[in-house]
């Protein structure tokens, strides 16, 4: 926090009146499941954005990144998403139009510094981080009544209508549910939020693959897209499925003559996808680690092999680790194409360990994967100035 308020101060030569922060996140379980309404669970973990903001009269932003030269500066009264380098500001811009669409009465503009402590491009949503950060420095400075439900929202409009990105809504909700020591799970057809008891002694350990399709959004929109064909077609036959997710493998297979081998498969994949989470809650209730395992690695390979959203590198990385001692289980986390694998385990997996799996990789990549090792961390919200 003191980094983002040091950044606005040699920016603006003065102190922020507002600061608020949200966290990154990773998917636990449920891997694309949300934008076909089915369950999911996430973590925070504890590397954040933070953001400094102060009001101004007149309709403008001014937006400073600690690690960018120069600001970017937007007339407020004519809002449209910015291309090119300063796209980055497209995330909080999207969320303060989101706001005032929804009839949020926020006059004038701001001034807003960011930093922050989530590695970039590890697979950790840093855009859900900075939305739900902006969410809660808005709502501190324009002084509006939001629960964490309506900021999570905020921040998926801003990423699906202003970044344009079809996206469900995990990592908002989880930057905003986010708390330590707990899972976040979500109903996507309800929105329903709630938080389980993460069991005691787990680690996280985030192995970032550092490849990152070049299509990554045009392929997350194709698989997007193949969803809501695969339900279009569940529908005629079946009108009372409200969503892909509520499908089940029997009605998938009446159907199966009508459909393209592709969209059975990742249909497939979304429906045994929502079974595993639901079984992943009572495997989490009964303390029961090795089941908890056997479905993180049932995930990965259900995305690999249905979903066809991982890659060799992510391949690499779960095989090898599923195998090294004090793993629970591992599996790609996100939206694949590339990004991140992460490994749960006990206490004893240690960054020796992890380097086993690293030099492999290496062998066979010409590169090391980044490592992390990130624990849980609380959800989005403002900060006290003076605190700081
Ligand atoms: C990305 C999206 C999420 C979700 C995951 C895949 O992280 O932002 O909404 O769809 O991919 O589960």
């Amino acid at each position: 926090m003191k980094e983002v308020v040091t950044c606005f101060k040699e920016h603006f030569g003065e102190e922020p009146e507002h600061l608020a922060m949200a966290p990154g996140r990773l998917e636990f379980i449920g891997n694309h499941t949300d934008y076909n309404g089915g369950p999911v669970m996430g973590v925070a973990v504890d590397c954040v954005i933070s953001i400094a903001l102060t009001r101004t009269p007149e309709p403008t932003a001014v937006l400073v990144d600690r690690k960018l030269e120069g600001q970017v500066v937007v007339d407020l009264t004519d809002l449209k998403p910015l291309e090119g380098n300063n796209s980055w500001a497209n995330y909080p811009l999207g969320v303060f139009n989101a706001m005032r669409e929804s009839g949020l009465d926020m006059p004038g503009g701001f001034k807003m510094a960011l930093a922050s402590t989530l590695p970039p491009g590890a697979g950790m949503s840093s855009s859900a981080a900075f939305e739900l950060a902006a969410a809660y420095a808005y709502k501190s400075a324009f002084g509006f009544d939001a629960d964490r439900k309506q900021m999570a929202r905020f921040g998926r409009k801003a990423e699906n209508e202003f970044v344009g990105m079809p996206c469900g809504i995990l990592d908002q909700g989880v930057s905003a549910f986010g708390e330590k020591d707990h899972i976040v799970t979500i109903d996507c057809k309800t929105e329903t939020f709630d938080r389980v008891p993460m069991p005691a002694g787990v680690h996280f350990w985030v192995f970032n693959s550092q490849k990152k399709h070049a299509l990554i959004d045009s392929f997350y929109a194709d698989r997007h897209k193949e969803c809501m064909e695969a339900y279009d077609i569940l529908k005629v036959k079946y009108p009372e499925l409200e969503c892909l997710a509520d499908a089940s493998l029997l009605q998938l297979d009446s159907v199966s003559g009508q459909m393209s081998e592709i969209l059975l498969k990742r249909a497939r994949h979304v429906i045994t996808e929502s079974m595993r989470v639901h079984e992943m809650a009572s495997a989490l209730q009964d303390g029961d680690l090795e089941r908890m395992g056997n479905l993180l690695i049932a995930s990965h390979e259900s995305s690999r092999h249905d979903f066809e959203n991982s890659c060799d590198e992510l391949d690499f990385l779960v095989d090898e680790l599923k195998n090294l001692p004090g793993v629970h289980g591992a599996r790609l986390t996100g939206g694949g194409f590339g990004g991140a694998v992460m490994a749960v385990t006990d206490g004893t997996f240690s960054e020796a360990i992890a380097e086993e799996a690293c030099a492999r990789y290496n062998e066979r990549f010409g590169h090391s994967p980044k490592v992390f090792h990130t624990r849980t961390g609380e959800g989005a919200h403002i900060v006290a100035p003076a605190g700081v």
